[in-house]
């Protein structure tokens, strides 16, 4: 397949996003390995759309009870910045009073999206709320928030593939790439 232009340099290839995925599970295994099914489900809540494929990886891999669910929380409108406070489109279908809630997200960035929904979550009566997310740029987190579990860091470059997207395109790409923003001004699809 001819490469597309916008994709610029493929930072980790899907080879290794599997190894990282497999290894994440292992520790979230680990951490959650003390919940009896009997009296407690984790509620693993996927952050729609950019989850998907991480989150598809990496529940296969979970060995605890748990109940998936998903939120859509709008931030970037599909610009490369974020452009507005975070905003509620879908929320969770389940009760989550008293449980375990594991937030899966695809990238912090300055953190603004991740903070508002752990808040969100808690105020609605989680006992706990981790964050685990396929990657972050910790220069610029923006907030007082830390990922439990994280894949990878990168710097501040503009990513696309495996979830991320630039005007909804490119999440399907199986490995993380930047995005050629120089070639963004004059850009039609
Ligand atoms: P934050 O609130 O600034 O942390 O932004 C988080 C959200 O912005 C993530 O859920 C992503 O959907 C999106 N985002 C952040 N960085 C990138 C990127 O490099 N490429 C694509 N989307 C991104
Ligand atoms: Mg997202």
């Amino acid at each position: 397949m001819v490469k597309h232009p916008l994709v610029k340099d493929i930072l980790v290839d899907r080879k290794n996003i599997d190894t990282k995925i497999s290894e994440l599970a292992k520790n979230v295994n680990e951490y959650y390995k003390n919940i009896n099914y009997k009296d407690s489900t984790v509620i693993t809540i996927g952050l729609l759309k950019g989850c998907v494929p991480f989150m598809a990886g990496l529940i296969k891999e979970l060995n605890f009870q748990c109940i998936t669910d998903y939120m859509i929380v709008s931030s970037y409108a599909g610009n490369i910045t974020n452009v507005q406070e975070p905003k509620i489109m879908n929320d969770i279908s389940v009760n989550i009073e008293g449980c375990h809630v594991l937030l899966i997200e695809d990238i912090i960035d300055t953190g603004i999206t991740l903070n508002f929904i752990k808040d969100y979550l808690l105020k609605k009566g989680a006992k706990e709320v981790k964050v685990i997310t396929l990657a972050s740029k910790p220069n610029k987190i923006k907030v007082d928030l830390k990922p439990d579990w994280n894949g990878f860091e990168f710097g501040d470059e503009f990513l696309i593939g495996f979830g991320l997207d630039y005007q909804e395109r490119f999440r399907n790409l199986p490995f993380l790439a930047t995005c050629d923003i120089s070639k963004l001004d004059n850009w039609k699809w």
